[in-house]
């Protein structure tokens, strides 16, 4: 996105009242994100301490020693002492070097082989360090938590695991999982994903025209993105929200001014397919 949308618009939404800000290094938007915020500090519409905000670490840097690294360069072009949250952005590693998603002469792209236990304890070191209040991670399985929670000489567990969740995936098993270990599940793409044609099939159904969200969202008065958005939180899951809309950042806010009945969170529930918008080739 134009560099210019990313500085606007997350002032445009800390102004109308959002405090969770979720970007990361591959977002290459930090120093943007990281530009709005101190100048919401400085025209004192908000203190440091009200705005949470999650970095996350490539997989280029998962290696044990570019891990802290990788941490000190987003905060350099946030120029922030420290980051709320940082989490492991993907369970596969990359080759290090220059390129985001590094590729061999054919077009393969080029993994690293790294102990994710080993990464995770240079995870727990930046938190050591007071770079990040909290560490997690992101588009993790069931399995691949447990090899973190059953590390020997674990000092840290993951506070969260940011997934793909909305009403066609709604990762009930592995929110049931997270909630026995008290990890909080965090949902992307729960309005239906941005649907760039890098990531997702144009031909795939477009979340905000389901039938049944839409006649919920009538029932209720609101829209049917608002409707995605309520159903998380009444799971006990924190939802994103990504706009660069004045009209629909500003909406999206009135997710707390409304509830939906059990019923209403059933029916959504019943909608679930297991459809994965996110096909990054990872
Ligand atoms: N960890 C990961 O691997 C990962 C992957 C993907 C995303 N994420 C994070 O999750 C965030 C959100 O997910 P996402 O980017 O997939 O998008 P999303 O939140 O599912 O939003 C999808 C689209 O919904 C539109 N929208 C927003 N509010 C609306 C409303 N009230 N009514 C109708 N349409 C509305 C937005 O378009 P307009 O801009 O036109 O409003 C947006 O492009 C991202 O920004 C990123 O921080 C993380």
């Amino acid at each position: 996105v134009p560099k210019s949308e990313a500085l606007e618009d997350t002032k445009l939404a800390i102004d109308a009242g959002f405090r969770h800000i979720d970007s990361a290094y591959l977002y290459k938007n930090e120093e943007e994100v990281g530009l709005a915020i101190r100048s919401k500090i400085a025209d004192g519409v908000v203190k440091r301490q009200d705005i949470f905000y999650t970095s996350k670490l490539w997989s280029t840097f998962h290696r044990p020693e570019l891990v802290r690294p990788s941490l000190e360069e987003s905060l350099k072009k946030l120029q922030l002492d420290y980051v709320d949250l940082y989490i492991i952005h993907y369970p596969v590693s990359l080759k290090p070097g220059g390129e985001l998603i590094p590729k061999d002469d054919h077009g393969k792209v080029l993994f690293d082989t790294v102990d994710l236990c080993a990464m995770w304890e240079a995870m727990e070191k930046c938190k050591d360090a007071g770079l990040t209040k909290s560490i997690g991670v992101s588009n993790f399985n069931r399995r691949q938590l447990e090899m973190i929670l059953n590390k020997p000489g674990l000092k840290y567990k993951p506070v969260c695991n940011q997934v793909e969740c909305h009403p066609y995936l709604n990762q009930s098993k592995l929110l049931d999982f997270c909630k026995s270990k008290d990890i909080v599940l965090v949902a992307f793409s729960a309005l239906g994903a941005q649907r760039d044609k890098i990531w997702v099939d144009q031909s795939s159904p477009v979340l905000l025209e389901d039938p049944v969200i839409c006649a919920l969202a009538k029932k209720h008065e609101r829209s049917p993105a608002l409707i995605a958005l309520r159903y998380q939180l009444q799971r006990g899951v924190v939802v994103l929200a990504k706009s660069f809309s004045e009209k629909r950042i500003k909406e999206n806010l009135q997710v707390f001014e409304f509830q939906l009945t059990s019923e209403d969170v059933k029916t959504l529930d019943g909608l679930n397919r297991n459809f994965r918008y996110d096909a990054t080739p990872l």
